[in-house]
């Protein structure tokens, strides 16, 4: 019998992320191409319930996409400003150095890289930026896993040929990847093609940059005809690492919904099978064992989905399966059979309220316990090495006057979350890496607003826009350096 474990490996990385829509910023700087989320707006003089109601209720549409091409100004696109990571990224990897972090997670912007997307040849400088960026982490001791794709593609392939609808994108992003893979392999430590790829379901624009209004269009039969699209241009991406980058891990994500059963009725848990099945399972089950599971052969002919296929897809998806597992965990709902449930907020979607849960100020019901079982689950399913992606607390801070920020909520929620972990590493699961999400405060995805605060690191700027973008160290920060300096032992 082995000896269990009472902790943290001493190489287990610590991390923090963002993306580069959510934080670069100058979208039309150093050759930058226009995006699939510089095309989000929203009127930053807004209440909250207007924002919400927005964000809920209206999913991008073609009027939004027409006004954002013919827009070239950033007052009602808070993606083109972000946090301005861009300008700031120097002084910011310094404070990350500060911190300890081990691990940085950010993405690559395809349209800094390809403005167009099918341009013949990639954007120098947009090159020079990411190995500069990537150089500062490497100065700072800090590995880096970098998404390639987190939401945004150049707007023009859709325009032009309709996005992922199209088998040719495919062929550009997979020039874009062989291009980054050989332009940054020796600066990234992971990869990671595609940011939480259960999306499409939720927030088609995001997932798979569909507009919702199209005419004539059977949604659910374009979104999964794009995910087809998207699990090959995946599994090509993990065999073009492979090649050209040997050694490197490349890995899956979905953002994870931990689901159960609101009661012991035998529906309830069925349902709960079904729910786990079409919006968790179905992904990683493609990336990590490489083919379509049987259970979606009865959802796609409820759904009259029929995907079209080209000799050779399946095989291209069984023989580039990925390293490793990872996913965002922000909350868990319940499954049930009854359709006057109670419902909240959650991460891209509405989620049916669990009566034992606390929820955060924008409704994601708190329970740092469905951690430590996604991770269970996700390791006896597939028995690969995880990393958690993304986990944090999205709240409004107080900046005081001396420029503290005493965000104690944010302290307990990382610290109960990063105890269910360690619970998690000693129940026998073979987790490697915690990246706490928008550690430098940025645009949050769903509202499109700065005032819904992830960051150890404040970031002094309004939904508007406007402020100094100064940083300052949040009481988390600290919180966060001691943690990472006992290795998980000292959360006090
Ligand atoms: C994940 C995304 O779904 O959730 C991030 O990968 C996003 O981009 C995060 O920011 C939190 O969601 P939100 O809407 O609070 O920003």
């Amino acid at each position: 019998m082995g000896k269990i474990k009472t902790g943290f490996d001493s190489d287990f990385l610590w991390g923090g992320a963002i993306s580069c829509s959510q934080a670069d910023g100058a979208w039309n700087e150093g050759g930058k191409g226009k995006s699939t989320q510089d095309c989000r707006w929203l009127d930053g003089t807004w209440t909250r319930d207007q924002i919400e109601e927005k964000h809920h209720n209206n999913p991008f549409s073609h009027d939004e996409l027409v006004a954002a091409l013919a827009d070239d100004g950033t007052e009602f696109y808070p993606f083109r400003r972000g946090n301005d990571f861009y300008h700031h990224y120097k002084e910011d990897i310094a404070l990350f150095g500060e911190m300890g972090l081990k691990l940085f997670r950010t993405s690559v912007c395809w349209s800094r890289i390809f403005p167009n997307g099918d341009d013949a040849e990639p954007n120098r400088e947009g090159i020079e930026w990411y190995r500069s960026m990537l150089g500062e982490c490497k100065r700072h001791g800090i590995k880096t896993f970098v998404t390639m794709l987190h939401y945004d593609i150049p707007v023009n392939l859709v325009v032009k040929y309709g996005g992922w609808k199209s088998r040719k994108t495919i062929d550009f992003f997979v020039r874009y990847v062989e291009t980054i893979v050989r332009e940054f392999g020796d600066l990234v430590d992971f990869w990671l093609p595609f940011n939480e790829f259960n999306a499409a379901r939720f927030s088609p624009w995001d997932g798979v940059c569909l507009v919702k209004d199209e005419e004539g269009e059977d949604f659910d039969q374009a979104i999964f005809q794009c995910l087809h699209h998207e699990f090959i241009a995946n599994a090509l991406a993990v065999k073009t690492v492979h090649e050209l980058s040997p050694g490197t891990p490349v890995g899956g994500m979905i953002a994870r919904f931990c689901t159960y059963p609101a009661t012991c009725r035998p529906e309830d848990n069925l349902q709960a099978i079904h729910d786990d099945q079409y919006s968790n399972w179905f992904y990683t089950d493609i990336m990590a064992r490489g083919k379509y599971p049987a259970y979606m052969d009865r959802y796609f002919d409820k759904l009259g989905i029929e995907i079209q296929m080209e000799p050779g897809d399946l095989d291209i998806i069984a023989a580039n399966t990925v390293d490793f597992l990872s996913f965002s965990y922000y909350f868990s709902q319940v499954s049930t059979c009854d359709q006057g449930w109670e419902k909240t907020a959650g991460n891209l979607v509405m989620a049916n309220k669990n009566p034992y849960l606390e929820t955060s100020e924008w409704g994601w019901q708190l329970d740092p316990l469905g951690l430590r079982i996604t991770l269970n689950q996700m390791y006896d399913r597939y028995g690969l090495p995880l990393y958690i992606a993304e986990n944090g607390l999205g709240t409004s801070d107080t900046l005081e006057a001396d420029g503290t920020v005493h965000d104690e909520y944010r302290i307990d929620y990382i610290r109960q979350h990063v105890a269910a972990l360690k619970e998690a590493v000693i129940d026998g699961v073979d987790v490697r890496g915690y990246m706490i999400w928008g550690f430098l405060d940025l645009v949050a995805c769903g509202p499109l607003t700065m005032d819904k605060r992830y960051g150890l690191i404040y970031v002094d700027l309004d939904n508007c826009g406007k402020g100094t973008a100064k940083r300052y160290k949040k009481d988390s920060f600290y919180w966060y350096q001691k943690c990472i300096e006992s290795n998980g032992k000292n959360l006090e």
